[in-house]
C-alpha cells in the first residue's frame, strides 16, 4: 500500500511563483507517487474573520489556481476542508485531550496574539488541534510542509499518540514532515528583500494570474545596482536574485548570455529585465489561460469539488468511526 500524504493549503490570496516552485511542484510530483489528500484549509482561515464574500472567492481562486498548476483531481484527492464534517468532529474529540498550557506555548499562537491582539479567539488557540485533525483523519504518514509548520506537526504526533495511549488503540500513525531532497527551493522576490511572498511589499511577487503588462511593470521595477566594476565580480544579493529568477523561467542559453555579460562588465540590467519579463510572461501563460478558463466554469468547479469531497469522506468516515468506537461513543 502506498504511504498517505496530507497537506493543507491556505485559502488566502493568489498564488505566486514562490508558491509554485516551492510547494506546488512537489505536490504535483507526489500525487503520482503516494496516496495524496490535498485540501483548502478554509476552516483555519476563519480565525482571522474574513467576510463571507472574501472567504468564498478566495477558496474558489485557490482551487482554480492549484488545478491550473497541474494538480490532478484524478490522481490526488483534492477537496475543501469544510466539505468534511468528519474533520470538525475529530477536532472536537481531540480538543478534549489538548491542554491549554501546551496550546498557549505554541509559537504560532504567540505570534498571532501579537498580530491580532483584538481577536484572540478559541480557534487561534486550538489551531494546532484542527491541523492535527486534518492529518489524523486520513491516518497520514507524510505531510509536505515547510519548517514553519514543524511545531504544529509535532503537536499532531503528540495528540495522535495521546489518543492511542488513552484509548488503547493503534489508530493513528505518526505523521512526519516530508519534502523531496534536503533543501527547499527559495524563490527570491523582486524588491531585493529576499523571499518572494504575498505579504512582502507591493511588486515583490509575480502572481500566476498577473497580466503580461503587470508582469512587465513589476520586473522593470526590480531592484538592481549600478553594475559590476571588475570582471567575474561576486554578485551582490539583489543581482543574485534577478539571476535566480532567470534560472527558473528562462532557457539555459539566455542565462549563460547574461552571465557572460555580467562577467565581462557589459551587462545592461534594463535589457536583462526586459528578457526576464518576457520569459516570465511565457512561463506563466499556460497557467493564466487555465485559471481564466476554469474560473468561468462553475459546473466544472462544482464537479471537481464534489468528487474530491466524496473521495476524502470515504477515508475520513472510516477513521472517525474507529475513533468514536475507541472513545466509547457507541450506538445503542
Ligand atoms: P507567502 O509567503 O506568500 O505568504 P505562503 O506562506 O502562503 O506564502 O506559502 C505557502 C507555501 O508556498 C509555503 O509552504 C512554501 O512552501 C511556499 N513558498 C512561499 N513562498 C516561497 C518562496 N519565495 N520560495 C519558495 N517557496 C515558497
Ligand atoms: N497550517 C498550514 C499553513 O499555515 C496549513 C494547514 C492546515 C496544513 N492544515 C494542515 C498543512 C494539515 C498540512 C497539513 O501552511
Amino acid at each position: 500500500m502506498k504511504e498517505i500524504v496530507v497537506s493543507g493549503i491556505r485559502s488566502t490570496g493568489n498564488l505566486h511563483l514562490g508558491n509554485y516552485f516551492g510547494a506546488i511542484k512537489n505536490f504535483i510530483r507526489m500525487q503520482h507517487e503516494y496516496t495524496c489528500y490535498f485540501f483548502i484549509a478554509d476552516y483555519h482561515s476563519l480565525t482571522t474573520h474574513p467576510t463571507p464574500a472574501d472567504l468564498h472567492m478566495n477558496v474558489k481562486q485557490v482551487l482554480v489556481e492549484y488545478l491550473a498548476c497541474g494538480l490532478d483531481p484524478d490522481a490526488a484527492t483534492l477537496y475543501i476542508q469544510s466539505d468534511l464534517p468528519e474533520i470538525a468532529e475529530l477536532y472536537l474529540l481531540l480538543n478534549m485531550n489538548a491542554y491549554v498550557g501546551e496550546l498557549e506555548r505554541c509559537t504560532s499562537f504567540k505570534d498571532k496574539i501579537r498580530q491580532q491582539p483584538d481577536n484572540i479567539n478559541g480557534g487561534l488557540l486550538t489551531y494546532p488541534v484542527l491541523m492535527a485533525a486534518d492529518i489524523l483523519i486520513h491516518r497520514a504518514h507524510k505531510v509536505p510542509v515547510g519548517k514553519d509548520q514543524e511545531q504544529h506537526l509535532e503537536m499532531a504526533r503528540t495528540f495522535g499518540n495521546r489518543f492511542n495511549r488513552l484509548y488503547h488503540t493503534e489508530l493513528f500513525p505518526e505523521p512526519y514532515a516530508f519534502n523531496y531532497g534536503t533543501q527547499l527551493v527559495k524563490v527570491p522576490g523582486l524588491d531585493g528583500s529576499g523571499k518572494m511572498g504575498k505579504s512582502e511589499g507591493e511588486g515583490n511577487a509575480i502572481f500566476l494570474s498577473d497580466s503580461p503588462d503587470v508582469i512587465r511593470k513589476k520586473v522593470m521595477r526590480a531592484v538592481t545596482d549600478s553594475g559590476p566594476t571588475s570582471e567575474h565580480q561576486a554578485k551582490p544579493d539583489v543581482i543574485k536574485n534577478i539571476f535566480s529568477l532567470m534560472e527558473l523561467v528562462s532557457s539555459p542559453e539566455t542565462l549563460a548570455f547574461f552571465e557572460e555579460k555580467y562577467n565581462t562588465m557589459q551587462i545592461r540590467y534594463g535589457d536583462m529585465k526586459k528578457q526576464l519579463a518576457e520569459d516570465m510572461i511565457l512561463f506563466t501563460a499556460p497557467f493564466r489561460e487555465k485559471i481564466n478558463a476554469l474560473a468561468r466554469d462553475e459546473a466544472e468547479i462544482h464537479k471537481i469539488a464534489s468528487k474530491g469531497a466524496e473521495k476524502a469522506r470515504e477515508s475520513a468516515s472510516a477513521t472517525l468511526k474507529e475513533a468514536r468506537h475507541a472513545i466509547g461513543i457507541r450506538r445503542f
